[in-house]
């Protein structure tokens, strides 16, 4: 993921119209409110934020997503042997993937892994699908399309994983894909869980033969931990498929500067600068399962 940030700052500096490194540092010096304000939500057990404003998403991006996208990057890495794809198209759904660094860690991985890939189609499912649509923008057009040489849609809607039946409008989505992701959303899912598990067993009896899901989330969330638990009992209940990886395996934890090219000097500046609540993360400590449907 060569040169990560700097192009999250050309597509935030796009955004804002910003055409120069002074005004590139006010817009960064600015945005440390939004970047305290998140990293306080995230200390919470049960995570509310309100992501519509842009001074937010521009905070996650510079401070969270690489991190995540380097983390979708990290399960695959890990589950690798298990993956075969010989297919020129695959098509993917991620759900609660808000600006969706979770396509770029799987399009970073196809792309070193499988030569054979020619075209991606990745749907994206968040609550605030609409609120994100700049973000995704930047990881369309300044990440994905620089990181993948092949063909690469993204197309997003509106779903909110705790409505009733919310999986039914997009039956069709689901039995055309062969990955599902749910990544860093369990800790917003709130305390009424039992919509949420009826709709990953939709989910999982649409899901296509030999298809895979992957639930990941921070380990230190003990509600993160505790539906991580209760989805693995309910997918295994159903009898459909197999647990490739269960999340009882325990947690793994990896070191950015490993995967991550070190974060630039004028966010460390002007941003994460070092001070109570604006500390740069380093790693990241996650857990995942890998549920992989019945061949036949
Ligand atoms: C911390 S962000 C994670 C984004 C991305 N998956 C990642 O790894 O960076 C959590 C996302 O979950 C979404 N979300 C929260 N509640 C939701 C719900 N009930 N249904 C769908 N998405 C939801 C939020 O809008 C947000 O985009």
């Amino acid at each position: 993921m060569d040169d990560i940030y700097n192009r999250i700052i050309a597509g935030i500096c796009d955004r804002n119209r910003i055409s120069s490194e002074v005004s590139l540092r006010q817009y960064l010096r600015h945005l440390q409110p939004h970047a305290l304000k998140l990293w306080q939500s995230y200390r919470n057990d049960n995570v509310t934020v309100d992501y519509t404003d842009f001074d937010t998403q521009a905070a996650y991006l510079l401070r969270y997503y690489p991190l995540y996208a380097a983390m979708t990057r990290q399960i695959f890495e890990d589950l690798n042997q298990n993956i075969l794809f010989s297919t020129q198209h695959i098509q993917a759904c991620f759900f609660g993937a808000g600006p969706a660094p979770e396509t770029v860690g799987l399009i970073t991985y196809l792309e070193d892994n499988f030569p054979c890939l020619l075209s991606a189609q990745f749907k994206i499912y968040d609550i605030a699908a609409d609120s994100w649509r700049h973000s995704r923008r930047i990881t369309n057009n300044y990440l994905i399309k620089e990181y993948f040489l092949g063909l690469c849609k993204l197309n997003a809607s509106p779903i909110d994983l705790l409505d009733i039946n919310t999986f039914e409008p997009i039956e069709y989505d689901i039995t055309n894909s062969m990955i599902f992701v749910f990544q860093n959303c369990l800790n917003e899912m709130g305390n009424d869980l039992n919509t949420f598990l009826k709709n990953i067993g939709f989910l999982v009896r649409k899901m296509p033969r030999r298809s895979i899901l992957i639930i990941a989330d921070q380990s230190n969330y003990r509600s993160s931990n505790r539906l991580m638990n209760r989805i693995e009992s309910y997918i295994l209940a159903m009898r459909q498929g197999n647990i490739m990886r269960s999340h009882t395996q325990g947690g793994i934890t990896f070191q950015s500067r490993d995967l991550l090219p070190p974060i630039p000097v004028v966010i460390k500046k002007y941003l994460l600068t070092g001070e109570h609540g604006l500390i740069p993360r380093h790693s990241v400590d996650f857990n995942y399962l890998a549920f992989r449907k019945n061949a036949k």
